[in-house]
């Protein structure tokens, strides 16, 4: 199993480009499921989640060639007795729920492996059923699998209970290839959903409203082909200007959206970080002293859930009492335990986490739960005394494109290695 060692602490320095937004990636991958002609899709990050659904989409039929960072797909979706997303992509993957949606619109039927509980709670996928039902899908569990289906998807008016991501995705893809309109509403805000739309109006669909709360659809017959460059990841930028922050540096995001970025950087604000938006980018510079603050996480505009771990890391620097509060999942925290093994004083109470700062934090060996706690972890490191090795890196890799060779580029001893653990 491979990990990372990380020599601190260190002060970053320089500019780091930001990689193609995974969760942008994602859906966009899935939507190519959606026509026969050939999507091109750029600026998509190596990272192993991507490599996952292009496995899917080649087991589903589809086509699938990466060269750097441009994929080609197209799905042609030829089906069969096979379930279409087995329960060993979807668990290492949950976002395979999303081929749900464009099989369904495209095929008449879907057969998809129920995600199950994961490392940061239990994740159902109720709203995106309630979703394709509203669009006049049959949906039937049957061991552990979600089968969908539909001669055709009838347009339709659909209010989620929560703002689910992959949830508001997934029904705004069925829904283009429906009879007559759809509107969606209390839809989730985030970035990648207008991303998604803007994929899939440029392969013929007529959404507005994606990126607001209320998303209208009017159905078309089929989807053409298209060419579509992905946002930048506004979760790895996040983690970068985290970074500098923590380190006391000074680090440019090249490519980051600032408008992506707002609540993270008002906290970043709120804790003594200048932050500034640049002529191609956002840099934040850090001068080692920190403020505590009192951060919830919740959906777009809200504070990221997948910046949390990373913001608790920073808030173990914070001169004072600081106070997180996990408002989105319910078991987001399995990174405190490891902090605390750093010499972090974080101390749980619910949904919230209690940070005492400042605290000075000593190298050891610590173990990754999942992506975004593989971050907190190895910034943390990089603030650290002395040696911090990162064990199962792969949840990093799921998600962050080259992080040891960004890291390097900063001015970080960050180094990946396979040998057993010596601390
Ligand atoms: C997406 C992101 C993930 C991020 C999350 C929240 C992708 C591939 N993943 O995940 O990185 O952490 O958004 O920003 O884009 N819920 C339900 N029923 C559902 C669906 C969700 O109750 O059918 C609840 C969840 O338990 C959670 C909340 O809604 O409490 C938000 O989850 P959701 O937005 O669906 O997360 P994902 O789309 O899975």
């Amino acid at each position: 199993m491979e990990k990372f060692s990380i020599e601190g602490p260190v002060r970053l320095h320089g500019k780091v480009a930001a990689s193609g937004a995974k969760n942008a990636a994602l859906p966009a991958l899935a939507a190519t499921l959606l026509s026969d002609e050939k999507v091109e899709l750029t600026r998509v990050p190596a990272v192993r989640d991507i490599r996952t659904m292009c496995r899917l989409l080649e087991h589903l039929g589809g086509e699938c060639e990466s060269e750097g960072h441009r994929v080609v797909a197209s799905g042609s979706c030829v089906g069969g007795d096979q379930p279409d997303a087995p329960y060993e992509l979807v668990k290492t993957m949950r976002a395979s729920i999303l081929v749900l949606g464009p099989l369904l619109a495209r095929r008449g039927r879907a057969t998809v492996s129920l995600p199950g509980g994961c490392a940061i709670g239990v994740r159902p996928i109720d709203e995106h059923l309630r979703g394709m039902e509203a669009l006049g899908a049959e949906v039937e569990l049957s061991e552990g699998y979600v089968t969908a289906r539909a001669d055709r998807l009838v347009g339709t008016r659909f209010r989620f209970h929560v703002p689910s991501v992959t949830g508001t995705e997934n029904v705004m893809m069925a829904a283009t290839l429906a009879q007559g309109s759809t509107r969606l509403e209390n839809c989730a805000r985030e970035a990648e959903i207008a991303d998604l739309a803007e994929l899939l109006n440029a392969m013929g669909a007529k959404i507005s409203g994606a990126g607001g709360d209320v998303i209208e659809i009017e159905g078309v017959d089929a989807l053409h082909h298209a060419r579509h460059e992905v946002i930048p990841d506004r979760i790895e930028a996040g983690t970068y200007l985290i970074a500098a922050a923590i380190t006391g540096g000074d680090v440019e995001v090249e490519g980051a959206r600032w408008r992506d970025l707002e609540a993270l950087t008002a906290e970043l604000e709120a804790a003594g970080v200048r932050v500034e938006r640049t002529a191609s980018g956002v840099r934040a510079v850090g001068n080692g002293e920190l403020a505590p603050t009192r951060v919830e996480t919740a959906p777009h505009p809200g504070f990221p859930t997948d910046l949390q771990a990373q913001w608790m890391a920073l808030m173990t620097q914070a001169e004072g009492t600081s106070s997180l509060r996990e408002s989105v999942f319910e078991n987001r925290f399995q990174h405190v335990a490891e902090l605390n093994r750093l010499g972090a004083d974080v101390q749980i109470d619910g949904r919230t986490a209690v940070i005492h700062g400042k605290r000075a934090l000593s190298g050891t060996g610590v173990m990754a739960t999942d992506l975004r706690a593989s971050a907190c972890l190895v910034l943390a490191g990089l603030a650290a005394e002395g040696t911090t090795v990162v064990d199962r890196i792969y949840h990093l890799d799921r998600g962050y494109e080259a992080m040891e060779s960004k890291l390097h580029s900063l001015g970080a001893q960050v180094e990946r290695f396979s040998a057993p653990m010596e601390v």
